[in-house]
């Protein structure tokens, strides 16, 4: 039977860190707010000329070298972004040229914060379908850039980063099982009012930022991960305390601790970057495993989850042998 399996992981974050007390003097908050009604004490933030190419190139760089492979040994590379540099070339071909991997697919993929899971998700698809060897895989966002600093309401939440994965073939599992799902109906309760092809005389204005009904957000956030968690455990005939860990996106520390609590999980056994990084939306799940693999605390062989919910909304699971 073949598998996919991780073989390297990489993470990058931006030099500048902003912390709640450098919000304080911005915008009518607390530190003490921030940090009990998120879990978030600071974010890095991207420079001006930064994009998020950028940040991918010096995620992937850690990740091949952790994966032991060369740039001219991956045939395919998808980046989950909500924040791409250019609305194309996408950054997945940026990225591909930057590093000098040979001619591939490569594609950067929208789903708001689930961006990651979807581009693992469908890498896994390619490596057991047999079209694919060896996968880059990335979660990245220059996130701040879409942000009106001027709202306590949004501001305070965001982070940039990027998270790399290498995606190989491998006849021992590796990914276990992947659930994606999506429901359009949400679409006002949390979205970027600008596009392409929509309102695009308002890009650089003060009407564009991301607009987020955070209340409602969180209820369908709190419901859904714990529905999404619980079904790639039950579809893979996994009890929750044969879990190692749970990586879960990183939105807020209480939206963790409600899905640990739902699937009877110790917050000991849950990776929780939040306080550092703050939301880096597509980039959270792969910065938390680079993290928590780069720390050693995630080791070869273990049970580990993965899930994310974002705009749209859509939401999604990996279930791995690490
Ligand atoms: O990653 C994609 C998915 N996104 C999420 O999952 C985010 C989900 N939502 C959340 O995490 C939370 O809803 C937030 C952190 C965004 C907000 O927390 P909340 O407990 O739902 O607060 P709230 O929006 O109900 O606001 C409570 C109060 C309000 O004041 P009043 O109306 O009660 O007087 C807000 O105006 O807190 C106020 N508030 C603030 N106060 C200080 C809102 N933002 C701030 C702030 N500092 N930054």
């Amino acid at each position: 039977m073949t598998y996919s399996r991780i073989t390297g992981t990489g993470r990058y974050l931006p030099e500048k860190v902003l912390t709640n007390f450098d919000l304080e003097k911005m915008v009518d908050t607390t530190d003490e707010w921030i940090r009990t009604r998120t879990g978030v004490e600071r974010r890095h933030c991207v420079a001006e000329d930064q994009t998020t190419s950028d940040m991918c190139v010096e995620a992937a760089r850690l990740a091949l070298d952790a994966a032991g492979v060369a740039p001219t040994d991956i045939d395919m590379v998808i980046v989950g972004t909500t924040s791409p540099d250019l609305v194309f070339p996408n950054v997945g071909t940026i990225v591909q040229h930057r590093l000098g991997i040979p001619a591939c697919p490569a594609v950067s993929l929208e789903a708001a914060c689930t961006g990651f899971i979807y581009a693992l998700s469908t890498a896994d698809k390619y490596i057991r379908a047999g079209d694919v060897k060896r996968a880059l895989v990335l979660g990245a966002e220059c996130i701040t850039k879409l942000i009106d600093w001027s709202d306590r309401n949004t501001c305070v939440l965001f982070g940039d980063g990027a998270g790399a994965v290498v995606l190989e073939r491998s006849d021992e599992p590796g990914i276990l099982t992947t659930h994606l799902g999506a429901d359009g109906q949400y679409r006002d309760l949390l979205y970027y009012p600008v596009g392409a092809s929509k309102d695009l005389a308002k890009a650089g204005t003060d009407e564009a930022a991301i607009m987020m009904t955070g209340k409602e957000v969180f209820k369908v956030a709190v419901t859904t991960l714990g529905d999404v968690a619980s079904r790639a455990l039950e579809s893979a005939g996994v009890s929750p305390d044969e879990l190692d860990w749970l990586v879960p996106h990183q939105a807020n520390i209480r939206i963790i601790q409600a899905t640990a609590k739902r699937l009877n999980l110790p917050m000991e056994k849950v990776i929780v970057t939040v306080q550092d990084h703050g939301n880096t939306s597509a980039a959270s799940v792969p910065l938390a495993l680079d993290t928590a693999v780069r720390d050693g605390r995630i080791k070869p062989g273990q049970l580990v989850l993965m899930e994310a919910f974002g705009g749209g909304f859509t939401w999604g699971s990996v279930l791995m042998r690490f």
